[in-house]
């Protein structure tokens, strides 16, 4: 493998060939995905810096399969991520959080061996006020047999995933992403458009000093889920004081516990007794980076990646980020 110093430039188009390298097998449609979907994150990064001049904030009037609303920017990001994809000739089928049904693939273009799964735009809601968004992907290869892929296809555990990723538009645009060989992450630098290498081998701190929870579900979590929550905070004297830190965009706050160390928890409450995030768009890929940077990911009973997905949409629990604090979770709620 190919080393790089920390002056070293390299670009996402050249890391992704690098590794591609150590795969003799490779086709090479993987590394097709992974850099249109970074040409498709630099366009809807454009659209969400221009937002507020452009007239694309706000709601669209609509809703999604899931019963929420959709933005504009929803909707926008989920188009440009289609049209960048859908004829590459890698893809079978598309799945999207905004998209009731499977996206398949128009039969004027080939078909490829991979399925993609996303949420365009992660934290919409917090669009209008300038608070960080994200897109998180994540590709399986097809298992079925015919040209098409299908929701089988699909509906594999996160531990089949063959690449993952967010982007991150913050005060910078970040892309980060996983294969199974490490978790590494790429800075936009928007004077030449490119994605840089930034962040090689991404390591999650074993202990995390950040915990994301939405408290004001306090009153509607379960006893060992309080209790577990308490020792985050260090308030039953068994651990030293986690710090609070929530935004409410799930990449958001996943980004800076990967970075600095934590915890990002969504537990089940009675209004989402299932947990509200969904498993195929949003935890089955970052608990698959943050497993690759040395953290864990846990529903409540079982880890992540090993959950049987039954439906497209399905939600989860969820308790992700620094191994031992993640054990924790696994030993109250377990
Ligand atoms: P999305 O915008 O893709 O629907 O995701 C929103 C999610 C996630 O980003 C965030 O962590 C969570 O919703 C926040 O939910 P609460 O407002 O219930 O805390
Ligand atoms: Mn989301
Ligand atoms: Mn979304």
């Amino acid at each position: 493998m190919v080393r790089h110093t920390a002056t070293s430039v390299v670009t996402i188009e050249r890391f992704i060939i690098e590794q591609e390298g150590r795969h003799p097998e490779a086709t090479g449609h993987l590394s097709g995905i992974l850099y249109d979907l970074g040409v498709a994150a630099k366009m809807i990064a454009n659209k969400v810096r221009s937002a507020g001049l452009a007239d694309i904030l706000g709601s669209a009037g609509t809703e999604n399969v899931q019963g929420e609303t959709q933005q504009k920017l929803d909707i926008i990001a989920n188009e440009i991520i289609v049209k960048a994809m859908d004829h590459g000739g890698r893809l079978c089928a598309m799945a999207s959080e905004e998209s009731e049904d499977i996206i398949p693939i128009p039969d004027t273009f080939k078909h490829g061996k991979y399925v993609l799964l996303f949420d365009p735009l992660d934290g919409s809601s917090n669009i209008d006020v300038n608070v960080p968004v994200g897109t998180i992907f994540s590709v399986m290869k097809k298992i079925t047999h015919g040209p098409r892929g299908c929701l089988k296809d699909m509906l594999q555990p996160g531990h089949r995933q063959v690449a993952a990723g967010y982007v991150i538009y913050g005060s910078s645009t970040m892309l980060v992403y996983t294969t199974g060989h490490g978790a590494h992450g790429f800075t936009l630098d928007p004077s030449i458009g490119e994605f840089l290498l930034s962040h090689p081998e991404i390591r999650i701190p074993e202990h995390g000093h950040y915990l994301s929870v939405n408290n004001a579900y306090e009153q509607h979590w379960t006893e060992p889920v309080r209790a577990l929550m308490r020792r985050y905070r260090g308030l039953d004297g068994k651990r030293e004081a986690m710090s609070g830190r929530y935004v409410g965009s799930m990449v958001a706050d996943f980004h800076r516990n990967l970075l600095g160390g934590g915890v990002f928890a969504y537990p089940p409450n009675s209004k989402n007794p299932g947990g509200k995030l969904r498993l195929l768009y949003e935890c089955n890929p970052l608990s698959f980076i943050c497993e690759q940077a040395g953290g864990a990911a846990f529903d409540g009973h079982t880890r992540i990646l090993d959950v049987q997905p039954t439906s497209l949409h399905q939600r989860t629990a969820i308790y992700v980020g620094s191994k031992c604090d993640i054990e924790i979770a696994r030993e109250m709620l377990g």
